[in-house]
């Protein structure tokens, strides 16, 4: 056939390779859109605006950008599994905790980028952004009320912009998706004290004994509690890749500022050694030692 080579493989089956496909495909995009219009790369790029000519300052704001779209997805990805949660569904959730897992791996690998530029580079452009500071990240933020970790003062820095600020104060006084798997466990009839229930949203939670025994329960059955035990394993995979991103963030910092203070107005390398302590789900690491 014109245009087109076979080629014999080890298993004896041909296959085709089409030489001529350039030739034969769509050209004409003035009535249809083209990859570009259909995902608005110009509109992408327009928003890649170095400050400085430094080399690095571009790797500097393609590491973020990236970062901030891998966050979006997640935000989108955990509400979704938590509107399906709330309706007492727990399949379908999985699915989607599972790509927040993955996406959280593409997060934790733009560290591997980014170590690429040394302390040198980075003060090249580092007078170009002043105050501005993942600190302020909104959909970081969100990420983290979603999965639990809140204090009221964090949303402070949005307090210029109410578009962001809004959302965020709804996330701080509304269930997390912890909140909501505790609730699962209540309505499966495992115990769950009303304190816990009706517990100040806005805050950590912070271990409790009643519900370490109802995981109990459900890690020494699984069989009989297979969807809260799969539910439970997979916020644990979300937590365990959480440390990961904020550990490699700690190592990035100071390998590239030491210990100087963060650009948001923080300790810099203390605050975050700070953060790496936090718990999201403390009953969920509690079970094995208990178990
Ligand atoms: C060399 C590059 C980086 C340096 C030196 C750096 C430094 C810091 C420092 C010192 C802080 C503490 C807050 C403050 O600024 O005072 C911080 C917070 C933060 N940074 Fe970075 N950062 C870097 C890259 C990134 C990247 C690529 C992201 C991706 C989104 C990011 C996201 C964040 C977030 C979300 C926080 C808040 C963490 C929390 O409050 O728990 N950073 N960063």
């Amino acid at each position: 056939m014109a245009g087109r080579a076979g080629r014999q493989t080890r298993s004896g089956r041909q296959r085709v390779t089409d030489q001529n496909a350039p030739e034969r495909a769509y050209t004409d995009f003035s009535q249809s859109l083209s990859y570009g219009d259909y995902l608005r790369l110009d509109t992408l790029k327009a928003a890649h605006h170095p400050i400085t000519g430094a080399h690095d300052e571009h790797l500097f704001i393609t590491v973020h950008h990236v970062s901030e779209v891998w966050l979006e997805l997640i935000v989108r990805e955990l509400r979704a599994a938590m509107t399906l949660l709330e309706g007492g569904i727990t399949d379908a959730p999985l699915k989607m905790l599972t790509r927040v897992v993955r996406a959280q791996e593409q997060l934790t690998n733009a560290w591997e980028v980014l170590k690429t530029m040394t302390p040198a580079d980075y003060l090249q452009f580092r007078h170009a952004f002043g105050q501005a500071s993942g600190f302020q990240s909104a959909s970081y933020r969100t990420v983290e009320f979603l999965l639990g970790n809140r204090r009221a003062v964090l949303l402070r820095p949005h307090e210029h912009r109410p578009d962001l600020h809004g959302p965020l104060e709804a996330d701080l006084n509304a269930p997390s998706i912890y909140d909501l798997a505790l609730k699962l466990l209540a309505e499966r009839g495992l115990p769950v004290p009303d304190e816990i229930l009706n517990r100040d949203l806005t805050q950590r939670p912070e271990l409790n004994e009643t519900v370490l025994e109802s995981w109990l329960t459900v890690y020494r059955d699984p069989q009989t509690y297979w969807d809260l035990y799969e539910l439970a394993e997979k916020l644990l995979d979300v937590e365990d890749n959480f440390r990961r991103w904020r550990f490699n963030h700690l190592t990035t910092v100071e390998r590239t500022i030491g210990f100087k203070a963060g650009s948001g107005g923080t300790s810099g390398a203390g605050y975050l050694r700070g953060v790496l302590s936090v718990v999201l789900f403390p009953e969920l690491w509690e079970v094995r030692t208990r178990l």
